[in-house]
């Protein structure tokens, strides 16, 4: 019986040292230990034993059974360290390798003029107005005061629809929609593409932008309109912006004017951007014609107003230092992606 045991106790040991995987301890458990286990039939007979055999055997069995259960285990988790070494090695990280690139987006330089623009004149209490691109020939001309053979519609040439539909040249066709539709007080600004049949060139495109001002109400002055375009260019350039008004004609403001602001690159002395003037001209602006008050059903004896209208493109091209309109449009990411 004896020998039975030790030569179990070999076998086992042998067969454990040996042993590869998860699957083959467990088949070695069960061989040795499990219900019907080798060693397991050795103490299930130990009845058959005569009475001085049975401790010296009963001792060794629980002996070898302690020791292969010992054994089991520490095999158990060195393989479980083993399989794990080697998991880890597998999925470790080259951190040298290089990495996917997720490139940003961003919004268009004009887009973004656009926006502080909005911002400066939403400050101030302005709120926005919208009006269409195809526009009646009555809300882009005749109501603002330029009839049919009016020499100003020589300078907005533009893409005639039919005979009376237009792309609009100008956002000043959204003053006249909001002043039929609102009683005063009226304070907006109208941003918007507009349309000229021009050839293009460094300073010339058949599409650009503008934004329309536009405020009515009682006791608005000349002194309301310098007011708000001085602080509108202070936000824009900076405080040390100086402004000056040039007398001018629209149709449909009286009086009229051109606003011109300090050179934002020389600051007034005198340079290449401004043309040794120390002047830029950025807007056109004015009282709000009594006619077109009348046109709009607003009485022109109770309410005064002033209006205004900026080429977007023009205050980008000063703001970044851009010399070619052309860029804008040509959705080159080399150039796009400065701004
Ligand atoms: N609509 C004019 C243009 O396109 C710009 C303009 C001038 C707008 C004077 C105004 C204004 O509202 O008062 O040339």
């Amino acid at each position: 019986m004896k020998e039975k045991l030790e030569q179990i106790r070999t076998a086992a040991e042998a067969e454990l040292n040996s042993a590869g995987s998860m699957e083959q301890l467990e088949g070695i458990r069960i061989k040795y230990m499990g219900k019907k286990g080798e060693l397991t039939a050795v103490l299930k007979g130990m009845g058959k034993l005569s009475k001085e055999e049975r401790p010296v055997i009963g001792a060794l069995a629980n002996e070898i059974r302690q020791k292969l259960e010992t054994e089991l285990e520490s095999r158990k988790a060195a393989l479980q360290a083993e399989l794990e070494a080697e998991k880890l090695k597998e999925e470790v990280i080259d951190v040298t390798m290089p990495g996917r690139k997720n490139s940003e987006g961003k919004l268009h330089p004009l887009t973004q003029v656009m926006d502080e623009i909005k911002r400066i004149f939403i400050g101030m209490g302005f709120s926005i107005a919208e009006g269409p691109e195809v526009e009646y020939d009555y809300y882009n001309f005749e109501a603002l005061n330029i009839p049919k053979n009016h020499p100003a519609r020589d300078t907005q040439d533009t893409f005639y629809i039919e005979d009376n539909i237009v792309l609009r040249t100008q956002t000043s066709p959204i003053q006249v929609r909001v002043m039929e539709k609102t009683k005063p007080p009226i304070r907006i600004i109208a941003p918007g593409k507009v349309y000229r049949s021009d050839t293009v060139d460094a300073t010339h495109s058949p599409v650009f932008h503008q934004i329309e001002g536009l405020v009515v109400d009682k006791d608005v002055t000349m002194a309301d309109l310098k007011g708000t375009l001085e602080m509108f260019v202070k936000s824009l350039y900076g405080d040390s912006t100086r402004v000056r008004f040039r007398p001018h004609h629209f149709p449909f403001t009286e009086p009229s004017a051109e606003m011109d602001i300090s050179c934002f690159n020389c600051g007034g002395k005198g340079c290449s951007v401004c043309k040794g003037e120390g002047w830029i001209e950025i807007l056109g602006c004015g009282m709000v014609h009594p006619k077109v008050l009348a046109n709009c059903g607003i009485d022109p004896e109770e309410y005064s107003g002033f209006a205004f209208g900026v080429g977007l493109e023009r205050i980008a091209m000063g703001k970044y230092d851009i010399n070619d309109l052309r860029l804008f449009f040509e959705n080159d990411l080399r150039f796009l992606d400065q701004f």
